[in-house]
């Protein structure tokens, strides 16, 4: 067993919230978050082995691509507690989000040995309607990288692409925060910034935001840009394309990985995986 390493949320986050006091150790962070007891992930903070369990470059050859929930140490509080390692639906999150205020629905999961985490926003239910609070869409935007450049928008990559565009209202983000590469999970903790609310603009309004608990980053999963990250092993700058950064340590946002749904199951598309490449 490893020594506990305090992780301190900032007190302008936790006097506005309750997660679970004001520090997680790492032991609570292993409970919340995911571990190796399924032999498909060693935990946290840097220590994984990153590159070995990539799968084999892309191209959507070989490997099993549906998406697998990852419920380990919230088996009792999370709407997917008792499907641990089953395989996510559409269905599933169109249930839940049909008990949201704001339907959208989100959960942990895991994707060929990486972790992500998996949101349903009704974009096609709501795309005509007045843009407002808790009628979430998706909001395709302007990327600028951590220096404050220009990028682009996520539409130069998803008009060359369509399977960047999420047409079943379904988002993977890969797992990893790019600040320091914890493993943010899906609303492990309660705050403003995880509750079960919408508000447009890709900011810092509203809730369902993706929140890393470590150092508490926050994304935004409706709103998509493009931006740019580098590759751990070799330095090389890329750009992709993912979800907006809107608060935090983060320099940039997180990348996506495309999405189709086959026979009812959220699979992941490996087309992008150098996007995944900025963590050990
Ligand atoms: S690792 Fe620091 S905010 Fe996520």
């Amino acid at each position: 067993m490893g020594r506990d390493i305090e992780l301190k949320i900032p007190n302008e986050i936790s006097s506005k919230s309750n997660v679970l006091g004001s520090v997680i150790n790492r032991r609570d962070f292993i409970r919340y978050g995911f571990n190796a007891t399924a032999g498909v992930l060693v935990a946290t903070f840097g220590l994984i082995g990153f590159a070995s369990i990539l799968m084999p470059g892309g191209g959507g050859g070989g490997g099993d691509l549906a998406v697998k929930y990852w419920a380990k140490g919230r088996e009792d509080e999370a709407w997917y507690g008792s499907k641990h390692l089953q395989e996510m639906t559409l269905s599933d999150f169109t249930s839940e989000a049909s008990k949201s205020s704001a339907g959208m629905a989100g959960a942990s999961g895991i994707w060929n040995g990486v972790p992500v985490n998996v949101i349903y926003v009704p974009h096609n239910e709501n795309k005509s309607k007045a843009l407002e609070v808790n009628v979430p869409r998706y909001q395709f935007g302007e990327g600028v990288d951590a220096t404050g450049k220009y990028v682009g928008h996520f539409e130069d990559l998803s008009e060359t692409d369509s399977k960047l565009i999420p047409n079943d209202g379904i988002i993977i983000a890969f797992g990893r925060c790019p600040h320091l590469c914890c493993i943010p999970g899906w609303q492990l903790v309660s705050n403003n910034f995880t509750e079960d609310s919408w508000a447009p603009g890709g900011t810092e309004e509203g809730g369902n935001k993706l929140f890393c608990i470590c150092h508490s980053s926050r994304f935004d999963p409706t709103a998509l840009e493009l931006n740019t990250n580098r590759n751990r092993a070799n330095g090389q700058t890329f750009t992709f394309a993912g979800i907006k950064r809107v608060g935090g340590p983060a320099p940039v946002g997180i990348p996506m990985i495309p999405a189709q749904i086959n026979n009812g199951v959220i699979e992941g598309i490996t087309d992008y995986i150098d996007w995944l490449t900025y963590c050990d």
